[in-house]
Order: C-alpha cells, then sequence, then structure tokens
C-alpha cells in the first residue's frame, strides 16, 4: 500500500502528533509521519517523534514575520515530501498564503464541538455555559480561525465538579481517539475510486455539450452525438489502477509523458498510442492540471464548429 506523507506542526507536549504518530504504525494505517516541526525548538513532542525515528524541524517565530516564518515551514514540509499537514497544537496564526498553499489538505484538532467555542479557553467557556456535553472536532483548515468544514467529532460529558483541567484531560482521550481515524478516512477519500469518479464527473461534465455513458463499464465522457474525450479506468483488467484516459496528439506526446512521470503516466492497454493514462490514486492527483486535460482532450475531438463556438464565447 502506498501511504500518503503526512507532515504534522506542533507547538508543545504533541500529544496527538504522538497519537497520529503511533496509528500511523498500525499495517494497515493509510498515512505515515514525514515530518514533524514546531515554531518551538523546546516543544516535548519532537522528541517524542526523534526517538521514533521521525525527521523533526524546530524553528522558532521570534523575530521573522508571519510569511516568512510560514514560507520557510512550507518549504520543510515539501521538501519531506508531504502532501498533507496536519495541524495538532500549532499556536500559530496562518498566513493567509500558507493556508491557501495548503487548501483542502491541512486538518486540525480542536477541543471543543464546533461550531462553539472557538479560539482558546474552550473548556471552561463550556463549563460558565453550563453544558452537559463538550468534546473535540477535526476540522480543515481555512483562513477563519477554527472555521473549516467539521470532518468528525467526538463527544466527552461534562461531570458535575469539573474543572478546565479535569475536562481537558478526558477531552485529549477523545481527541487521540479522533484525529488518527479522521486523518485516515480522510487521505484514503483520494485513492477510492468512487471519489476519483466524481471529481471526474465534475470536470468533465462541465465541458460543452459533455454526456457520461457506460462504454465496457467504465465512467466515459463524450459529447453528445459526437466522439469520446475520457475514461475513468478502474482496476482495468486487474491492473490495480485508478485513472484518467484522455486524447492525445500520438505516440511521440504519449512516450514524451511516460519518460517524464512513469509513475503518473502510462499507455493504457487497447487504447492504442492516441490516448494516455494518467493515475488518480496517487494521493497527490493536482485537480486543476486534471481539468486542463480534460479541456484540452474535450478540444480534441470536438467539432470545429463547436469548438469555433467556444472560441468566440471566449474571446466575449
Ligand atoms: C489539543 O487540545 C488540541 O485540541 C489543541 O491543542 C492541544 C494540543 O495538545 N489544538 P497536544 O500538544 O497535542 O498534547
Amino acid at each position: 500500500m502506498t501511504k500518503t506523507k503526512v507532515a504534522v506542526l506542533i507547538s508543545g507536549a504533541g500529544t496527538n502528533m504522538a497519537a497520529l504518530l503511533y496509528a500511523a504504525k498500525l499495517p494497515d494505517c493509510p498515512y505515515k509521519i514525514v515530518l514533524v516541526a514546531s515554531n518551538n525548538p523546546e516543544a516535548e513532542g519532537l522528541n517524542i517523534a526523534a526517538a521514533e525515528g521521525v525527521p523533526t524541524y524546530g524553528k522558532s517565530h521570534v523575530g521573522l514575520n508571519r510569511v516568512d516564518h510560514d514560507l520557510i515551514i512550507h518549504d520543510q514540509i515539501t521538501q519531506a515530501g508531504a502532501t498533507y499537514v496536519a495541524l495538532a497544537g500549532y499556536m500559530r496564526i496562518l498566513s493567509r498564503d500558507f493556508v491557501e498553499k495548503w487548501d483542502g489538505r491541512m486538518l486540525n484538532i480542536h477541543p471543543s464541538l464546533l461550531p462553539k467555542y472557538k479560539g482558546l479557553n474552550t473548556h471552561q467557556s463550556a463549563i460558565n455555559a453550563k453544558e452537559c456535553v463538550a468534546g473535540c472536532s477535526v476540522h480543515l483548515v481555512t483562513a477563519e480561525l477554527d472555521d473549516g468544514p467539521v470532518l468528525g467529532q467526538i463527544e466527552v460529558t461534562v461531570l458535575p465538579g469539573d474543572t478546565a483541567e479535569s475536562l481537558a484531560a478526558r477531552v485529549k482521550m477523545a481527541e487521540h481517539q479522533l484525529y488518527p481515524k479522521i486523518l485516515a478516512e480522510y487521505v484514503v477519500r483520494e485513492t477510492n475510486p468512487e471519489y476519483l469518479i466524481l471529481q471526474v464527473r465534475k470536470l468533465a461534465l462541465a465541458q460543452p455539450e459533455a454526456h457520461e455513458v457506460l462504454s465496457h463499464g467504465m465512467p466515459c465522457f463524450g459529447i453528445i452525438g459526437g466522439k469520446k474525450f475520457a475514461y475513468v479506468s478502474v482496476d482495468h483488467h486487474g491492473d490495480g489502477k485508478t485513472a484518467l484516459l484522455v486524447k492525445i496528439s500520438g505516440a511521440e506526446e504519449q512516450g514524451m509523458l511516460i519518460d517524464s512521470d512513469g509513475e503518473r503516466y502510462y499507455r493504457p492497454a487497447y487504447f492504442g498510442d492516441g490516448w494516455v493514462g494518467i493515475r488518480l490514486d496517487l494521493g497527490d492527483t493536482d485537480w486543476n492540471h486534471v481539468g486542463d486535460w480534460i479541456a484540452k482532450s474535450w478540444r480534441a475531438v470536438a467539432p470545429k464548429k463547436l469548438a469555433k463556438l467556444m472560441d468566440v464565447a471566449a474571446d466575449f
């Protein structure tokens, strides 16, 4: 199984990072931790990660502006090959640039049942509000603090006499259960054929006069009454791949693509030289790029009249 590479950012104890890291040691865990980085070089969690042989990086933000510090951390994450970021008690507000770069690929854990009690002092706030139930949430990170779509939550009962500390301790136990599970589910989504077909479908049906049919069991997209411009190949003849097949100019382009990235591009069986297979199940699919491929493929088969009409519309 190819494991998705995840970088974890921490500022302190790193118990959530440890939960992610130890869960990653289970054989069927779909992700692995390739870097633990911190804005606090003294963060206790860095020692836990180092002891487990996970590369660590500590760089204080003191004296650096937010954007520059974020850039340094971003470089470390990309150099480590991570395609996802898990924030686990990272006590820094992130620059808009950084958040945009990791859009849809950065998760955070927060000790409340979001949308309730964003920010700090969540446990005391829940107790003050006489809540019977508190808890924790894992959510996607967006530019607003603790505001992105919630991916999962665990409720924790508030006991009579609970203090912020006693409640926090139980919520932490719940956090350690929640984060590994949700992260695993989230990264797997990107290799799940159903999810991948859905993404291609959205892009393909956005092309003018596009429609979907089933061809030899494959979801296939064509121009109504015309030619096909995209197929989704799922485990075709047991090849174990989920891929998009699009039109190309011929053997030369096919060879060039395969030479440039032999893991991603391949010659699809039974399709000849006029098509190329693009793997969608490698966990790092750039959907803008896939959209460009689909548009290019549509154009390659579109009747001249229709393509011209589109040009006129685009110029307008
Ligand atoms: C956790 O409570 C988490 O929800 C919050 O920061 C705390 C980090 O704790 N975002 P730890 O460093 O993982 O122990």
